[in-house]
């Protein structure tokens, strides 16, 4: 029945739903947020593994001191698509965000796929940043405890399927990443703890990281080398896509776009938030402005204060060291790993609240099981649902070398992106009436820059990494029409009228 795939979600109906809450006693999420602690949750998601690791790999392999126009241009991109995310999670401010958005605009099908493509946006890249945090704490052993030491517990700091190169040549082999399982763990049991201590230690960790690339940039400034900057756009030597050039700065656009995920996450706080239809724009469109300020002035130091050519080979750790070590702050470097360790926790945070949201919502909707929409009366939190979700992201990072599901994350993002920007055409042509809390500018024309500019990052991208979001795409269908198509709630409610 082609036109049940395509059915779509009353919008009243979906606001009326995610206010009533569920079971006798009408439990949900508590409205604890305000503007302040959503800017705060999306810079929290934002300021990570992206900044603080790929932006050395991104300049040493594809852009050289030209990775500051991949900034702009991702930045770009993102703006865009914010602009799309604030006007919908405006008019639909609840927990599903992209998810919740497609049902009402393409439809159930659609809405599925990018639910389930969301797990690659939240769960994966939670997964992602805790391996990067897991490469920071070796470092961090090996700045405080020596390198043999370091070196001894590598075999349970990396997935089987990763081998580290050590100076002397040695090639160690990876059993399991251990550290990562620990950090998404706490995370995970700072959620269940309550929804407003998350947003506390939140704050902290975002002062303390805005902190650091506020120090980072101002004590580099001083010592940047011209001549590191020269030339600005390395030229591209081998003739490869993506070897330096104007093609490897679009190259590094699509890597370091990593670094902007998260902002939509505040989208996904939209039943926590106390007055969501003012602040969640706000909450987005403010995040998002704040990082891409800081990150253009943070990769135009990194790359000042050291050359891009030392930041190969290194496997994306640590460019901060190694740009620091430059200076005469080099005694900074370990207080700086232990903020960017806190840092990243903030991420895994935000990011794995995100992901309960949006099961949350499909659960309610009756495609994924009930006990993702689970909120436990004492702290109103989603607690068995963290907990799977803890479980399943843990194995990831276990197991999962971090490049795969790097790029993974990437590329889901993009796609939720994309039909996000299609979305509001769409719903601006069925539903222009709606009340919208924020009117995306220039609309048909920003949200088809915003598509065109997130497809051209996902081109980008590696062909296995466009064959992994079809096969996870290809799993995803399986279990809709498995499971979800059989238990949609808008599916039987549709049966019924005659
Ligand atoms: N933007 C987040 C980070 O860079 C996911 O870690």
């Amino acid at each position: 029945m082609p036109n049940q795939l395509l059915a779509t979600k009353d919008i009243p109906t979906i606001i009326h739903e995610a206010e009533k809450g569920e079971g006798d006693a009408h439990v949900t999420l508590k409205r604890s947020l305000g503007a302040l602690n959503l800017a705060t949750l999306g810079i929290g998601a934002i300021i990570g593994a992206g900044i603080f690791s790929l932006t050395g790999q991104a300049a040493g392999e594809f852009a050289g001191p030209g990775v500051t126009i991949s900034f702009i241009i991702a930045g770009i991109g993102c703006a865009l698509a914010g602009l799309c995310y604030a006007e919908f999670a405006s008019m639909i401010p609840v927990a599903g965000s992209a998810y919740t958005y497609s049902y009402a605009t393409m439809g159930e099908l659609m809405a599925w796929i990018i639910g389930w493509d969301l797990v690659l946006e939240y769960a994966v890249a939670a997964a992602t940043v805790a391996i990067s945090w897991s490469g920071y704490l070796n470092k961090l052993i090996g700045i405080m405890a020596g390198q043999d030491v370091a070196n001894r517990w590598l075999p349970w700091m990396l997935s089987p399927f990763s081998e580290a190169k050590l100076a002397d040549g040695t090639v160690i082999h990876g059993i399991m990443n251990l550290p990562a399982v620990f950090i998404i763990v706490l995370m995970s049991a700072l959620l269940i703890k309550g929804t407003k201590e998350s947003a506390t230690v939140n704050n902290i960790i975002v002062a303390l990281k805005i902190s650091v690339v506020l120090c980072f940039i101002a004590l580099g400034w001083g010592y940047m080398n011209p001549a590191n900057h020269v030339p600005y756009i390395p030229e591209n030597v081998s003739g490869h896509f993506g070897e330096f050039g104007w093609s490897g700065i679009l190259r590094a656009a699509g890597v370091i776009f990593f670094a902007y995920i998260g902002f939509d996450a505040v989208s996904t706080a939209a039943q926590d938030a106390k007055n969501p239809k003012r602040d969640l724009p706000l909450g987005i469109l403010g995040s998002l402005a704040i990082c891409t300020v800081l990150y253009i002035l943070f990769a135009h130091v990194l790359t000042g204060v050291a050359n891009y050519q030392e930041f190969r080979g290194h496997d994306g750790i640590a460019p901060v060291a190694i740009a620091i070590g430059k200076t005469p702050y080099h005694f900074m470097k370990t207080a700086i790993i232990c903020a960017i360790l806190a840092g990243y926790g903030s991420v895994i945070l935000v990011l794995l609240m995100g992901q309960s949201r949006v099961f949350f919502s499909m659960a309610k909707d009756g495609l994924v099981p009930q006990v993702f929409a689970k909120v436990n009366p004492k702290t109103h939190t989603l607690v068995s649902s963290n907990i799977l979700f803890m479980v399943f992201t843990g194995l990831f990072a276990a197991l999962v070398p971090g490049s795969v599901v790097g790029h993974m994350t990437s590329i889901g993002t993009l796609l939720a992106f994309v039909l996000v920007c299609v979305g509001v055409v769409i719903l601006r042509h069925t539903k222009p009436g709606l009340e919208r809390g924020f009117r995306c500018p220039l609309v048909p024309v920003v949200p088809i820059l915003g598509a065109l500019v997130c497809l051209g990052m996902m081109a980008a991208l590696d062909r296995e990494t466009w064959e992994r979001l079809v096969i996870w795409l290809a799993i995803g269908l399986v279990i809709y029409f498995g499971y979800g198509k059989k238990h949609s709630k808008l599916r039987a409610a549709n049966a019924k009228i005659p």
